[in-house]
């Protein structure tokens, strides 16, 4: 999918805002190195840099890490799919916010950020859980669909016994999986869940003419109204999965 840059900076800062709720999980270590897998402008990957020796923010989104790298010229940022990592034992902490919902396959990514990851080593990320957004999808779905479209889920919201079970798997030795609920105010007023939409329903609104697009847009708000507008703003309906996990210490018995 194609990520507008300037629309996630502007309109959706929040996603990177909650992000740092995360952060209180990254060890006291100034000599740790840290890979933040999905690293979008780099609000995030800033915020890490002050708790470590260093840090690579990567994105498999070409503009976003040219947006990362204007805002923050110190830090090194590199175009890279998650599913395309090649690195050996070489990170204390892969960290990630708000990304792997985006990714189809969760075994094969763990299985390459284990073998990222040194022995005793540590893996902190958030994103959708199992239910995340389920109000939102649905009334888009009978939009989409009411304009002759077929709609295929491109997101990957795990419940938080699947997500454990692949941890183990992948080696892993968890230290908290939690799902939560959290209802996440959308910025603009009236606004805001059309530009939620287009930011993340870009790739199906490509699909459409201008005119099927602003049909389905005021279509979807006034399915949506009852549930998720509170007189001031749209709350949409976001499940959040939460898990902390390490590497065992290597050692052979
Ligand atoms: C919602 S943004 C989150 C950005 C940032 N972590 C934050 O908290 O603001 C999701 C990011 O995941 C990236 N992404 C999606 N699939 C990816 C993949 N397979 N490998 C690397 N990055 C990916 C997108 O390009 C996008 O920048």
């Amino acid at each position: 999918m194609k990520w507008d840059s300037g629309l996630y900076d502007n309109k959706h800062g929040f996603v990177a805002e909650f992000g740092k709720g995360l952060l209180e999980f990254i060890p006291r270590n100034m000599s740790q190195r840290i890979l933040d897998i999905g690293c979008g402008t780099g609000a995030l990957t800033a915020q890490l840099a002050s708790q470590c020796g260093y840090v690579l923010g990567i994105d498999s989104s070409l503009e976003m890490v040219e947006k990362a790298k204007e805002q923050f010229p110190d830090i090194d940022f590199q175009v890279m799919d998650a599913l395309a990592l090649s690195y050996e034992h070489e990170w204390d902490v892969v960290f990630s916010n708000a990304v792997f919902h985006w990714i189809p396959d969760h075994d094969r990514l763990l299985n390459k950020i284990q073998r990222s990851l040194k022995p005793s080593s540590k893996l902190i990320c958030e994103f959708g859980a199992q239910g995340n957004i389920e109000t939102i999808e649905r009334a888009f779905i009978a939009a989409f669909e009411e304009i002759g479209h077929t709609y295929r889920s491109k997101f990957n919201f795990p419940s938080v016994v699947a997500f454990s079970a692949l941890l183990r798997k992948n080696g892993f030795l968890i230290d908290k999986v939690t799902d939560f609920d959290r209802p996440t105010p959308l910025k603009d007023g009236e606004q805001g869940l059309i530009n939620w939409a287009r930011q993340f329903f870009a790739a199906e609104l490509e699909m459409l003419t201008d005119e099927e697009q602003d049909k389905l847009l005021q279509k979807m708000q006034s399915t949506l109204k009852d549930k998720l507008w509170n007189g001031q703003e749209w709350v949409a309906d976001y499940r959040r999965l939460r898990a902390v996990a390490h590497t065992d210490d290597g050692v052979q018995l």
